[in-house]
């Protein structure tokens, strides 16, 4: 599965550490920046995980920033990504089994690095269950979208 990774300053540290243990899962994993210790402005990497979804140059992302929040509020308001902040391994997996997010938001401020590692790994491995009753309620995000969204 290919999947693409960015953060800000504040999840830099994560980011970096956490890339040998994805790509050793045998995700194929692109690293969208941030690449220096330099403050950054979260947006813009959200904005670059979600075009990278969009455009089909990945199947998932994964948003690190200081609290997971800033990341995961910019990544949802482009139509069709679905993030979540996620600081345990039931969110994890129930938010694709259910929900089909296909973006992880962590909070290096948060969380520690092992558990976020657990969380990364969790995430990748779970699958949407494609139930009825959550394509159902899926179809019903997807109008609020067609109706809120440009
Ligand atoms: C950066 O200081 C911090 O505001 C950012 O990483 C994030 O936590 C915002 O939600």
């Amino acid at each position: 599965m290919k999947i693409v990774i960015a953060s800000d300053h504040g999840g830099f540290q994560y980011k970096n550490s956490l890339l040998k243990d994805i790509s050793e899962h045998g995700y194929e994993v692109t690293d969208l920046g941030t690449f220096t210790e330099a403050p950054t402005d979260y947006p813009d990497h959200a904005a670059d995980v979600a075009h990278a979804i969009l455009n089909k140059q990945a199947e998932r992302g994964i948003l690190i920033c200081g609290s997971g929040v800033g990341v995961s509020v910019a990544a949802n308001k482009f139509k069709g990504i679905r993030a979540g902040v996620c600081h345990d391994t039931y969110s994890a997996h129930q938010s694709v089994e259910h929900d089909d997010v296909n973006v992880l938001c962590i909070g290096q401020r948060v969380i520690g690095i092992e558990l976020a590692r657990d969380i990364i790994l969790t995430f990748l491995a779970a699958q949407f269950t494609h139930a009825e009753r959550h394509q159902r309620r899926l179809a019903k995000i997807n109008v609020i979208e067609s109706e809120n969204m440009k």
